[in-house]
């Protein structure tokens, strides 16, 4: 063989192989949840399954659950060794995770056609759901309206949102529209910003999200939990090249917090308005947001309208007053939600969920 050709091969094997990599290493990741649990039927198994859909902060899905099939009754609890100590101290988004899975549990429950009732203790330190089926017919649009739900961190577009949405979201309990062009989405971009700076210089919350961030398939198939490179909106080659160069140790420093402040900044600015879901700042009233939250979601998501959760500033108890006062709001902010449309389709899940027996126990 000349030189010429062998030149030539080589290219192509290198390229060949490259692309088979990148292929290998960008390809979808699908964690195939296991909704199996000893001693609950299939039915209720699926319905667990939907509740475990909802949305937590850092996907920590930091929720455990007790099911007592013979009281048809569960009681929701938060799982102490899955908090976010850094970026949460006081266990705020703890308890609106919880309260949205709380919420999805029970609109699981009524599209499976069972009757359910939901009391929160005292201290929010537990939620006790009770369900019977009532024989009635499954709603498939519910169900597929609560698969579809997910975050979407890409551009949106400038396009506003309509008259009959902002309508409909004054019917949501503690749902709140802020449009681009008010003077109080400057206020809520502002106080966004300057609270992701600080994070961005905040070793500890750095370290904290680090941990949960997730750099190889492999690894979230075996977590099943964290920040995919999928729900960061990055997937094919991107998605290559971001877990072929980063890792935990390197997600820690300063390069990478610097571009995830960027991000936010075009996020923040990015959009068609905010929604914000305000309550009670105690425990029941961050669950209560939770469950406000999970219907404005839904709400968008019946309309076509990506959503992205942004809390840098919620995550602080000054700025969340700050924006109250400002806004004379009867009840304090306790998530920002980014909205708008995307060019291109609508985004789904990417189904990154523990195991229902992970954290379902049957007593
Ligand atoms: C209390 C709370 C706070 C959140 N904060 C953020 C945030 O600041 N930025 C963000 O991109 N997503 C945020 N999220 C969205 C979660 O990261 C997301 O729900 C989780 O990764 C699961 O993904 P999914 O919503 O696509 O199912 C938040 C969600 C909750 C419930």
């Amino acid at each position: 063989m000349t030189l010429k050709r062998k030149i030539m091969w080589t290219t192509i094997s290198v390229v060949v192989l490259l692309c088979l990599y990148v292929c290998y290493v960008g390809k979808p990741v699908d964690v195939g949840t296991d909704t199996e649990v000893d001693g609950i039927n299939s039915e209720v198994e699926q319905i667990l399954y939907y509740a475990g859909l909802a949305p937590s902060s850092h996907n920590a899905q930091m929720w455990e659950v007790k099911v007592y099939p013979a009281e048809g009754k569960l009681v929701i609890s938060p799982d102490n060794t899955r908090l976010l100590t850094a970026v949460d101290q006081d266990n705020r988004e703890t308890y609106i995770s919880m309260g949205a899975y709380a919420r999805s549990c029970m609109l699981a429950f009524e599209a499976y056609g069972y009757n359910a009732s939901l009391h929160i203790s005292d201290n929010g330190q537990s939620i006790t759901i009770i369900y019977a089926n009532s024989g009635m017919s499954r709603d498939e649009g519910l169900l597929t309206l609560m698969r579809r739900r997910h975050t979407d961190k890409r551009d949106y577009t400038k396009a506003s949102i309509p008259e009959f949405f902002q309508d409909g979201l004054k019917g949501i309990r503690g749902a709140v529209f802020v449009p681009d062009t008010t003077e109080v989405f400057t206020l809520v971009k502002d106080q966004t910003l300057a609270a992701a700076a600080e994070q961005r210089d905040n070793q500890d919350i750095r370290d904290e999200l680090a941990d949960w961030l997730r750099f190889s398939n492999g690894e979230v198939e075996k977590k099943k939990d964290g920040l995919t490179a999928e729900q960061n909106g990055i997937t094919g080659l991107g998605k290559a090249i971001y877990y072929t160069f980063g890792s935990h140790w390197f997600a820690k420093g300063d390069t990478f917090a610097q571009t995830g402040y960027e991000m936010a900044q075009r996020q923040a600015e990015n959009c068609a308005g905010y929604i914000l879901i305000t309550a009670n700042d105690t425990n029941v009233g961050y669950i209560e947001a939770g469950m406000h939250l999970t219907e404005a979601w839904l709400y968008a998501v019946r309309n076509d309208i990506e959503v992205q959760p942004m809390s840098f500033a919620m995550e602080s108890k000054a700025r969340r007053f700050a924006i109250q006062n400002t806004m004379k709001l009867p009840y304090t902010p306790q998530m920002v939600l980014r909205v708008g449309y995307v060019d291109g389709a609508y985004g789904a899940n990417a189904l990154i969920r523990r195991d229902l027996r992970d954290y379902i126990q049957v007593q």
